[in-house]
């Protein structure tokens, strides 16, 4: 080999290892850009996001709002109008009013799924609610003790221990482990229907002091058993009913929970205790977590549950709504972003101006 070949080689050799230099830079480069961008990136209300398997057309949940009803029957054109609006008025996902999945719970006249009667009604609702692009899930619940006496509670009210509620001031019947299963059951059916009523997914109710959340506090449960004690016995049935309802319904299906995040009375829900229920329900495949609480006492324009929420939010990985006080659309874009919380929920704003979502959305062209 010549000089002037050998040198040439020393040239190409160079190039080469040059070219590779820059090739595995511009890939560290992308790599980095690609992070950053994710780091970086300001979350909005209207982000499309995906919720488990529900996918969300924007970060706002129309949070439950109780139905009246003739004992579980709706009044048809009504309750259309009424979530046809909501959902015309631009909210990605609607929550709707709290259900009774026991008979026993029938004069209550809200939205009632305890019979294969009432699928037809709720098909007719979902598929109507279904042509504005929207999720519509529904809410079930047990309302144990904190149930309006109308004159005609010819029921046995049932509950953790016999403790008189603190307001209603019914003392229920403590549940036998056979009460608890049916009830457990119960939960399971209802969702199984709501499934089969076109709704996107089913809500669990463990919030506001009816059944679930009474089991949870030491204040109403007083039982010596496994349901009763420590923090885990306490939300055993909690667990249960969630437990039971994924069996039924499939792991597709997407099955949420509104938690009640605190009490003021001694012996009632800590957040510590609500952590504790939203990991474990994370770690059993929960879809998403409502955080709630005390909204009547606490009534203001602000996110009144966010330090609980945003530490939840911290600690699992299922996505967190919170509800209460959610006012502000700055704020609420704010919030999204300084936290991991994912969705914010409104029921008072939106029971007022249904089409306040849109109005929003006008304001940002
Ligand atoms: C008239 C009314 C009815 C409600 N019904 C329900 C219900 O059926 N289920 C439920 O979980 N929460 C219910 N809530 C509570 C709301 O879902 C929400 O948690 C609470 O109002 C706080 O949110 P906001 O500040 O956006 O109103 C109701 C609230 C109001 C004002």
């Amino acid at each position: 080999m010549n000089m002037t070949k050998a040198i040439n080689w020393v040239l190409i050799l160079s190039l080469i290892t040059l070219s590779f230099k820059l090739a595995s830079k511009d890939k560290v480069g992308e790599q980095e850009t690609f992070n950053n961008k994710d780091k970086t990136e300001m979350k909005t209300l209207l982000d499309r996001t995906e919720a488990g398997n529900l996918k969300m057309k924007n970060r706002f949940v129309r949070a439950s709002i109780e139905d009246r009803t003739r004992q579980g029957f709706i009044d048809k054109d009504k309750t259309t109008q009424l979530y046809v609006n909501l959902a015309k008025g631009g909210v990605g996902t609607i929550l709707s009013g709290y259900t009774v999945i026991d008979e026993s719970e029938k004069d209550m006249n809200i939205f009632a799924i305890y019979d294969d009667k009432f699928i037809d009604q709720y098909s007719d609702l979902t598929k109507e609610v279904h042509k504005n692009d929207v999720n519509f899930l529904m809410q079930l619940v047990h309302l144990g003790s904190n149930i309006r006496d109308n004159g005609n509670l010819n029921h046995k009210i049932l509950g953790a221990s016999p403790v008189a509620n603190l307001k209603t001031g019914i003392i229920p019947e403590e549940m036998t482990k056979e009460e608890i299963k049916d009830i457990v059951d119960k939960f399971a059916k209802a969702a199984v229907r709501a499934k089969k009523s076109g709704f996107d997914g089913i809500e669990i109710h463990a919030s506001h002091g009816y059944m679930l959340h009474q089991f949870a506090t030491s204040y109403y449960n007083r039982r010596k058993d496994e349901y009763g004690g420590s923090r885990e016995n306490r939300y055993r049935l909690t667990v249960e009913v969630y437990e039971t309802i994924r069996k039924a319904v499939g792991k597709d299906y997407p099955v949420w929970i509104k938690v009640h995040s605190e009490d003021s009375f001694e012996g009632g829900v800590t957040h510590e205790d609500c952590l504790y229920i939203s990991k474990e329900l994370d770690k059993r495949g929960i879809d998403a977590i409502e955080i709630s609480g005390d909204f009547w006492d606490f009534r203001g324009n602000k996110a009144y549950f966010r330090n609980i929420a945003e530490k939840i939010a911290s600690e699992i990985s299922a996505p967190v709504i919170i509800t209460g006080g959610n006012r502000d659309f700055t704020e609420m874009e704010k919030m999204i972003n300084e936290t991991n919380i994912e969705y914010v929920g409104m029921a008072r704003p939106l029971m007022q101006d249904p089409e306040m979502i849109n109005k929003y959305i006008s304001t940002l062209q």
